[in-house]
């Protein structure tokens, strides 16, 4: 049986009808058509699906929707600012940390999430930070190089 839901993502309030064993993956591409958070494993092992949701870094695939009703999701759509590139999405193009493009979302989510809590990370609080994100492309070194030049580039 479906029910009414109330999400707020990216500050704006969805009204959608899922089932409720939905997951927030499947509802915010599927129902919303939000895609720029992908689907990797749908298991919890890659951290393609990552949101933040009330400050924290979570795997949307590991997430029932119902379950995110009252809370704030950010999603990678809404993470540029007035049109513009996020310093961290700056930072992922200018330092190659982009290649195939399908991890990216849920890395800059991740990223976020960690510059939002360490504003200037050490490279292993970077590697934790991304630890369960996983590229198959850039081999990493590019992606914590942009990183930790996002740290150095924002005004805390
Ligand atoms: S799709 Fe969610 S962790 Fe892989
Ligand atoms: S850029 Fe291709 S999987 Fe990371």
């Amino acid at each position: 049986m479906k029910e009414l839901i109330i999400l707020t993502i990216n500050g704006i309030e969805h009204g959608v009808l899922v089932e409720t064993h939905w997951t927030l993956l499947d509802v915010l591409r599927d129902k919303i058509g939000m895609t720029g958070t992908k689907k990797g494993c749908d298991n919890g092992e890659c951290g393609a699906c990552t949101v933040i949701i009330d400050g924290e870094a979570v795997l949307s695939c590991l997430i029932l929707a119902i379950q995110a009703q009252g809370k704030d999701i950010l999603t990678i759509e809404g993470v540029s600012q007035d049109g513009k590139p996020d310093t961290v999405q700056d930072a992922f193009v200018k330092y190659g940390g982009i290649q195939c493009g399908f991890c990216t979302p849920g890395m800059i989510m991740a990223s976020r999430a960690l510059l939002n809590k360490i504003p200037h990370p050490s490279t292993e609080e970077i590697k934790r930070g991304l630890s369960g994100n996983l590229c198959r492309c850039t081999g990493y070194v590019k992606i914590i190089e942009a990183v930790e030049n996002a740290s150095t580039t924002e005004i805390t």
